[in-house]
């Protein structure tokens, strides 16, 4: 796993570990929005994210990052309360996908997630020299094609009949952000 470790005011981010496994469950299993962020028609089982996790394990490319609030500053009362998921590209070692963000239901629209997403990038811009990130997004999820936008990701190109999500035929569109300096 591409280790991921630092604070950034109130937010913690750290790999997730296998004791985390559960929580990182029930996060997904919140509500049927969340299929968005997993890609998969139907709630997740343990099994499948501790496949997602080993997948990510065996991967020095892979950071899978949990987003925990502590208040206090010590790791021992922080509250799991988002993810996010990516990779470092294989043959690109500029560019990052970002394939997965979440945030606790009861913590979105806070802000959280822009300043989760603003601080990954910002630290893999420092740290391992990324300049660019690409994401991709289910065409149904308007919510997170507003929060992209925002982020100031800019439209790239579409796979059309990407994937079959509630029986729909969705679109699959990718999205990408470039930094200028670091
Ligand atoms: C997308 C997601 C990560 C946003 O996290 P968040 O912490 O709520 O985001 P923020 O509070 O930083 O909001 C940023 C922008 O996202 C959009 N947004 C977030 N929640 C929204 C909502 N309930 N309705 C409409 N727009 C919303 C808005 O454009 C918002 O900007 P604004 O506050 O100026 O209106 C979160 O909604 C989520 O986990 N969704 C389910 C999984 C998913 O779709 N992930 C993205 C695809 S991988």
């Amino acid at each position: 796993m591409l280790t991921l470790k630092f604070t950034k005011d109130c937010l913690m981010f750290k790999d997730i570990a296998k004791d985390d496994l559960e929580q990182i469950l029930n996060l997904y299993n919140q509500n049927e929005k969340n299929i968005y962020a997993t890609g998969i028609d139907r709630l997740m089982s343990l099994e499948d994210i501790h496949e997602k996790y080993l997948e990510v394990l065996v991967s020095s490319y892979e950071f899978f990052t949990g987003i925990f609030l502590h208040n206090d500053g010590s790791a021992d009362s922080s509250k799991l309360i988002g993810v996010v998921k990516g990779r470092i590209d294989y043959e690109n070692s500029e560019e990052a996908w970002i394939s997965s963000v979440l945030i606790d239901n009861r913590y979105q629209h806070q802000g959280i997630g822009t300043k989760s997403v603003n601080a990954i990038v910002n630290h893999l811009n420092h740290a391992y020299d990324i300049k660019k990130f690409f994401i991709g997004i289910i065409s149904g999820n308007s919510i997170g094609r507003c929060f992209w936008q925002n982020m100031g990701f800019n439209y790239l190109r579409t796979i059309e009949q990407y994937m079959t999500l509630n029986h729909h035929a969705e679109d699959f569109i990718i999205m990408q952000k470039e930094i200028s300096q670091k």
